[in-house]
């Protein structure tokens, strides 16, 4: 999959800086400590008691769960050298796997009382269940293992939790993507999507294809060898392989012991450079016979049965009732010079070319439908006429996945830019490698799948969520891990906890709890931030500022002089306490090491000495700020001045930030101006909470810069400020999805959020 960045990175649906004033809430949720499971269980009561686990505790199974009994067994010997004994009905037992076969798919109650442990369910749900129970443990050894006593009644929202890996442009071993689907299982996510072809290597073996693998399969090596065009968009040169046939059934044995189920991914019609590179007659022909970058299949008879000769072995592997097809960018202008496609268009009717890639699909539908099995693909695959039975998978935004429900096709969503496992997650020049703006873990969990442009009923059509990994800039399974998570743990909450359950201050907290056991699994999860450091404006002649940070034993580097220190420089113990007198501006870094080798996040902050001052006269002031609507195609807001406002009013307190902006294609530029009263001399805190890069001025100095990634930098303005008026105006771009987040915010030093309507006024 190519990305397509002009795809507009939009708004998330909260802020950022709310974060830091939740982390209060936060803090009063480190008395329930041991309760951080991810995703959030339904409900939960916790109990006083403890239930002690220890060596040659039976677990009791019937002979349908063995297999989980089993699995629960390696756990705890693997992680903690706790070992168990498995028994069949067994009349005593400390763990006991309960099959209730009436309850609904995935839901279980789990029950730990001081002298026993139940877990009831459907053999997924137990599953579900004992994910539940290994969070509750600690995550150091060693045994015996304490477990607060408390019962989880919990269920599913959504039967699709996906994360995909794209095995095409970096190959990943079998025992690889076992680990990263027994991490998944972790989270209950329970649909391993497995990207086995693409332009850069074809993955998976087809007896009646061997080129597909002999050849297919060595992309990088044809590279090397000048046979093959230049992988420019792959970091260290891509990674050959292929899966045989026994290696996919290992891996689909030991998904399904997890409850994963495996998709494959068959790319058509485009994407398939790596298999036209094996077989060269599949390759769309342009009419002149000319060599350029083959990677359209050509519509041909042969290809359709090259198609269904594969799809046929693939079938015969993977017992999922879906197949993934692909179908997203495909170029399928191609055809317009491929004689076949030509030959087809005018046989068919078919006037456009995406009616060939329609064509195309149907005939693939109507083969799987035949074997018995779903058709899913990307959302491309709308283009031309959708084919009756086909899911959507939307990656493009949302929008062919709201199309699709309205037409009422199942549909899982995954858009850009929020479930992009491949973005960084942090500003991108202090992140390792990745692809499009920023996603921190925050965008991901506001993300809600089933939009408002949904009715009740078309939104039960949205089967649930995915995050993607491609894997072009992901050369290694150090960078897969550091990438995916710990973002994957967001679609885990999303997808499985209810809307009314998911709380991101809640999520934040439990998330730091994560690390131990991903210390446990050796998952190079990316670190957590040290709080609080985001972009500072200031006017004190003093900086100072604690660093703090959630994870024991961690050691920071920090540096005042601009330069990002690195791993020589020297290693100091959280907290740092650092106070700066300040006469110009400084910048601050801070390199963030924690347990695995290497394993470091850097940070920075600007932290901008300026001069503000009170206006010496004012005229005769109004209460509420002055605002100005503009609709134009402008994006510099100084051309703002040059251009006729649509609307123009007063944005009277407390509804002062609904502003009447409509979804136009043309840009709503909203420009507000006024002053800030101050009553009583002090140190404040102004900031916006408007998502899409505000621009705010107090005294002509930018204060919030629209420059910065919201989500990503935030910013604070720490002012000392006298008595009296400041002149203030701020610009922002705005959507009706804008609609009700702050244009400025002042609260005091001490945390005390002030009421606009009291310090707003206008000329
Ligand atoms: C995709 O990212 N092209 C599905």
């Amino acid at each position: 999959m190519g990305h397509n960045k002009n795809i507009p990175h939009k708004k998330a649906a909260n802020s950022i800086s709310a974060i830091t004033a939740l982390l209060l809430i936060c803090l009063s949720l480190a008395v329930k400590a041991q309760f951080h499971i991810i995703p959030q269980p339904l409900k939960i009561i916790a109990k006083k008691g403890t239930f002690t686990l220890k060596n040659n505790d039976v677990i009791g199974v019937d002979e349908a769960n063995k297999t989980t009994g089993i699995y629960l067994q390696n756990y705890l010997a693997k992680n903690y050298n706790l070992h168990l004994k498995l028994r069949i009905k067994p009349t005593v037992a400390a763990i006991r796997l309960l099959i209730d076969s009436t309850r609904t798919n995935g839901s279980y109650y789990l029950n730990i009382t001081k002298t026993y442990i139940n877990i009831t369910g459907n053999s997924d749900g137990i599953f579900y269940g004992i994910q539940s129970l290994i969070q509750l443990l600690p995550a150091t050894g060693p045994a015996p293992l304490h477990i607060t006593e408390c019962t989880i009644a919990d269920e599913p929202r959504f039967e699709w939790r996906g994360l995909s890996l794209d095995v095409s442009r970096h190959f990943f071993t079998v025992d690889e993507v076992k680990k990263y689907i027994d991490m998944m299982a972790h989270y209950k996510l329970n649909v391993f999507h497995w990207h086995l072809t693409d332009d850069e290597g074809w993955r998976i073996q087809i007896d009646k294809y061997p080129k597909l693998t002999d050849i297919g399969s060595k992309i990088s090596f044809y590279e090397k060898q000048g046979k093959f065009r230049k992988l420019d968009n792959l970091i260290d040169g891509g990674r050959d392989g292929f899966y045989t046939k026994d290696d996919i059934r290992e891996v689909l044995k030991y998904a399904k012991e997890r409850f994963v189920t495996v998709l494959p991914e068959i790319e058509m019609p485009g994407h398939s450079e790596a298999a036209i590179f094996a077989y060269p007659e599949l390759g769309c022909q342009d009419s002149t016979g000319a060599t350029h970058r083959v990677r359209m299949l050509d519509p041909s008879e042969n290809t359709f049965t090259f198609m269904e000769n594969v799809l046929t072995e693939v079938i015969d592997l993977f017992p999922n009732q879906y197949i993934h097809i692909g179908g997203d960018e495909a170029e399928v202008v191609d055809w317009l010079k491929s004689p076949t496609a030509v030959a087809l268009m005018k046989k068919e009717g078919l006037t456009k070319p995406e009616q060939v890639q329609s064509y195309f699909i149907k005939q693939i539908e109507k083969f799987l439908l035949s074997k018995n099995k779903k058709l899913i693909g990307w959302d491309e695959i709308l283009q031309g006429g959708l084919a009756q039975s086909a899911t959507v998978m939307s990656w493009e935004g949302e929008a062919g996945g709201i199309a699709a429900a309205k037409m009422h096709h199942p549909v899982v969503m995954t858009p850009l830019p929020y479930m992009y496992f491949d973005a960084p997650q942090a500003n991108e020049s202090l992140e390792p490698i990745g692809w499009n703006p920023p996603v921190p873990w925050q965008m991901v969990y506001n993300y809600e799948p089933q939009s408002k442009q949904l009715s009740t009923d078309e939104a039960k059509y949205i089967m649930g969520v995915q995050g993607n990994l491609w894997a072009e800039k992901v050369p290694n399974l150090k960078h897969l891990e550091y990438m995916v998570y710990p973002r994957a743990l967001a679609v885990a909450e999303l997808g499985w906890s209810s809307k009314e359950n998911k709380n991101i201050s809640r999520f934040a907290y439990k998330l730091n709890q994560q690390y131990g056991l991903f210390k446990l699994w050796d998952l190079n999860a990316r670190l957590p931030n040290i709080a609080n450091m985001g972009d500072v404006v200031t006017n004190h002649d003093h900086y100072s500022l604690t660093l703090n940070y959630p994870l024991k034993g961690a050691k920071v580097r920090y540096s005042l002089n601009g330069k990002a220190p690195d791993s020589t420089a020297s290693a100091t113990s959280f907290p740092v306490k650092i106070n700066e007198a300040l006469t110009d501006s400084i910048k601050l870094f801070a390199y963030t090491t924690w347990t695995f080798d290497n394993q470091h996040i850097l940070q920075r902050e600007f932290i901008k000495h300026v001069m503000v001052n009170p206006v010496d006269s004012t005229g005769n002031l109004q209460p509420g700020l002055s605002y100005s609507l503009y609709k134009t195609k402008e994006l510099n807001y100084k051309k703002l001045d040059t251009i006729a406002a649509a609307v123009t009013g007063i944005l009277n307190f407390p509804q002062a930030f609904i502003i009447p902006i409509t979804n136009t294609p043309i840009n709503n530029w909203v420009k507000v101006n006024g002053y800030i009263k101050i009553n009583d001399e002090g140190d404040y805190q102004l900031t916006s909470g408007f998502e899409d890069s505000p621009l705010l001025f107090l005294d002509n100095v930018i204060v919030v810069n629209r420059e910065r990634n919201s989500y990503v930098e935030p910013q604070k303005a720490l002012l000392h400020l006298k008595k009296g008026y400041y002149a203030i105006k701020g610009y922002y771009l705005a959507d009706d999805t804008n609609s009700g987040q702050n244009l400025l915010q002042l609260q005091t030093a001490e945390g005390k959020v002030l009421d606009p309507a009291a310090y707003l006024y206008h000329l």
